[in-house]
């Protein structure tokens, strides 16, 4: 492969399959996907099903599916190269040359260190806080008084940083780690004598979590007064904080279309422990186009801002909706009233209030435009032109007509224009965006090799489970009982690699499955792989399906080399493995993960 799976993840990530494919696709939402009018083959009825959660297409009428680069190499009849380039250049990415590919495969190596390093340092930081010492008692005070649950402590990991200036430096150079690595995780820095010292110290530690749970960075809050109130992490190859939300992981996991976003660490600890486990929180920095892709990824369908109830808190507000509006979310926004911040709100309301908060919060065009209004003296005319004009601009940004039809009827009320007139200036303000339905040739799809049906549908159901799962891809790779030359070579051989490598513990995102093929035949296999469901009710079912599939698999191999021209000793060899294959059983444990 040309390019590392980290380059091809960028451009995967700054291309949303939606977005890409409404260019050439009319799509309409229906149900819980997206369809529109297949452009490989001719239909009247829309098979064409897109999924902005797995950045995936799939054809229900031809077959066709895949990646955003599949469906650009298929539509432009590009290949590989020329999609991702295509694509690249729509996202204004730079693709490395091939002297920075070795650059890139070091970094990759070096955040992997980094990875490690910070759940050391995390855990380091928890045992502090459960040391018992001066301080430690202290932090637990501290946290007492805060009102944190012992159930939100562990949950968010919190930690302590001693006073030491040695203290995270001493551990981690014990365990053979080099000072340099360890500055380049942000852990420790160097003074002016050249020694090092902890860049945390006396402050409770908050660890920083990727949506996937691992530590990517750190936050200190100072035991009492003083300054700064919090250090962050600095960036670091793992650590932006422009790509990453506190909480996201946990928020994830509670499943939500909605999000509740606030400002600081203590804010989420509180709003989870009030009931809302759908929060996250920025990290000290403006809201980015890439946070909204992560909440995207998060399946998130809409934002709450709760941003703190001051004058920055509202600027903050007006900032964070143009990039989640950009990124496809609904976005409405709460004000604290009376409290200064939604932790102090629950503190002082509780959370049925915070609830009903969240209810009574405004569509962001609502929020903006009765912003608006207390800039302008309605009484004068020249203001109140001025007024309509501006929340004309605000409504041609919006997409729908019946929204902005209601909108336009309030400002009417409001300002005493009328509604047709603002409508008009909203018309000519809106740009007017033409998708033409490019008429592309009918593409055909090769299908698959001579294989077995029985026999091709055991592959790509044993590794449509392995790449889900990384309990039953550990077991079968544990087992070493199947290995990639029985797979028939091809896409089937290349995902079992695949999930054979993955020791992330996660499943294999659909996207980069695919994007190790160049082809679109490959990466559509690829796609029909990862697109099955789970074809076993329970974990027993599945683990009685995982061994008869190994054994199918497994039977159709030795049997093919039987078929070759043999020795006698060597077909009884392997007659003696087809015979004993009855005997395979590996167990595999699914209630760990
Ligand atoms: P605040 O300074 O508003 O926190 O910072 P606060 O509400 O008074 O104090 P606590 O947290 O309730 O004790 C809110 C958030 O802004 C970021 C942090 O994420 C913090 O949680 N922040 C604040 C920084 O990153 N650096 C700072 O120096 C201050
Ligand atoms: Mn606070």
């Amino acid at each position: 492969m040309m390019y590392p799976p980290e380059v091809i993840g960028e451009v995967l990530a700054l291309n949303d399959i939606v977005e890409v494919i409404s260019r050439y696709v009319d799509l309409k939402k229906s149900g819980g996907s997206v369809k529109g009018l297949c452009p490989f083959h001719n239909e009247k009825t829309p098979s064409l099903s897109v999924s902005a959660d797995k950045q995936v297409y799939h054809c229900f009428g031809c077959g066709a599916g895949g990646n955003v680069i599949t469906f650009v190499m298929q539509i432009e009849n590009y290949d590989f190269a020329e999609a991702l380039k295509w694509l690249a250049d729509r996202a204004r990415y730079t693709l490395p040359q091939a002297a920075d590919v070795e650059a890139s495969r070091r970094r990759l190596a070096e955040k992997e260190r980094i990875a490690e390093l910070n759940k050391l340092a995390a855990r380091f930081y928890y045992e502090n806080l459960k040391s018992g010492s001066a301080l430690a008692k202290t932090a637990e005070r501290f946290l007492d008084m805060r009102g944190v649950s012992q159930a939100m402590r562990l949950k968010f990991g919190l930690g302590l940083a001693t006073s030491a200036w040695d203290g995270l430096h001493g551990h981690l150079t014990k365990l053979g780690y080099q000072p340099d690595i360890i500055a380049r995780a942000g852990l420790i820095s160097a003074n002016k004598t050249g020694s090092w010292h902890d860049r945390f110290r006396e402050r409770i530690i908050f660890p920083i979590l990727d949506i996937n749970g691992s530590v990517i960075g750190f936050g200190g809050r100072i035991l009492d007064a003083g300054e700064p109130k919090y250090l962050n992490s600095p960036e670091t190859p793992l650590f932006e904080k422009g790509r990453n939300l506190y909480g996201a992981s946990f928020a994830r996991k509670a499943k939500s279309k909605h999000i509740i976003i606030v400002e600081g660490y203590m804010d989420v600890i509180s709003v989870c422990q009030a009931g809302f486990a759908n929060v996250v929180g920025v990290l000290g920095t403006a809201l980015t186009e890439n946070h909204a892709r992560l909440l995207k990824k998060m399946n998130c369908e809409s934002a709450v801002l709760l941003m703190d109830s001051d004058e920055a808190g509202t600027k903050a507000a007006l900032r964070a909706i143009p990039p989640l509006t950009d990124g496809g979310l609904a976005v409405r926004v709460a004000q604290t009233a009376d409290a200064k911040d939604p932790d102090e709100f629950i503190k002082k309301h509780g959370g049925e209030a915070f609830a009903a908060m969240l209810r009574d919060s405004q569509s962001h065009v609502t929020f903006r435009i009765s912003l608006l209004q207390k800039k302008y003296d309605i009484a004068d005319t020249e203001q109140r032109v001025a007024f309509t004009k501006e929340a004309s601009e605000i409504l041609a940004q919006q997409g729908g007509a019946i929204e902005t039809d209601a909108y336009a009827k309030e400002i009417s009320d409001f300002t005493g224009i009328s509604p047709e007139a603002i409508m008009t200036e909203v018309r000519q303000k809106k740009d007017a965006q033409t998708r033409t339905l490019a008429d592309r040739p009918h593409l055909r799809r090769a299908k698959g090799g001579g294989d077995e049906k029985g026999l091709l549908d055991a592959r790509k159901t044993i590794l449509s489970l392995m790449a889900g799962s990384p309990a039953i891809a550990a077991a079968v790779a544990e087992s070493k009982s199947l290995s990639p030359n029985e797979m028939g070579g091809g896409v089937c051989a290349e995902i079992l690699r695949h999930t054979f490598e993955n020791v992330s513990g996660k499943p294999l995102e659909t996207a980069d499955v695919i994007s190790r093929f160049e082809t679109v035949e490959e990466q559509s296999q690829a796609a029909e792989i990862m697109r099955r469901d789970m074809p076993f009710e329970n974990a027993a079912a599945t683990e009685k399906g995982v061994n008869e599939m190994i054994r199918v698999i497994k039977r159709a191999h030795l049997n093919k080399l039987l078929a070759g021209d043999l020795e006698i000793k060597a077909a009884n060899a392997l007659l003696g493995e087809i015979i004993k294959l009855d005997k395979l059983h590996i167990k595999i444990n699914l209630s760990g993960g």
